[in-house]
């Protein structure tokens, strides 16, 4: 399993609790900024995340800002991202079995370290269970498809 992280300076300290649950696991990531707290854009690395999900170079990706919110808007710009903001651990695996969520947005603001981590470990453990959320998300693929002429 791949994964792709990113955050802005106010997910920064949450990140790198995420990036030592990852490291520990042996879950081989990718890490795309920011790589300090000085203040910056969280839509600049919402977008190289996206991007680099909706290319399939990654299972999944990972974003944090302060809220999870502005980062996560930022995400599902791209088409074919589904990026799902989760600060509990049942939305944390319904957002994969039901929306095949690709990517999870978190806010350092909201969470703390110990809940934050078992909101990675839940999402990248739960499976799609395709079905009729498929028929779901082809809706939602139409609905991008319309908007993305
Ligand atoms: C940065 O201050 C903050 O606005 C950002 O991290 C995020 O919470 C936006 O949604």
């Amino acid at each position: 399993m791949k994964i792709a992280i990113g955050s802005d300076h106010a997910g920064y300290r949450l990140k790198k609790y995420v990036l030592e649950y990852l490291n520990e696991h042996k879950i081989e990531y990718k890490d795309y900024g920011t790589y300090d707290e000085a203040s910056c854009d969280y839509p600049d690395y919402a977008l190289t995340v996206a991007e680099a999900v909706a290319a399939k170079e990654y299972d999944f990706g990972i974003l944090i800002c302060g809220t999870g919110i502005g980062i996560g808007i930022a995400a599902n710009k791209v088409p074919g991202v589904r990026a799902a903001l989760c600060h509990d651990t049942f939305s944390a695996h319904a957002c994969r079995q039901h929306n095949n969520a690709n990517i999870l947005t978190m806010g350092e603001r909201i969470v703390g370290p110990g809940l934050a981590v078992d909101i990675v470990d839940a999402f990248l453990n739960a499976k799609f269970e395709g079905d009729r959320h498929t028929r779901r998300l082809n809706k939602i693929t139409e609905i991008e498809k319309k908007y993305n002429k």
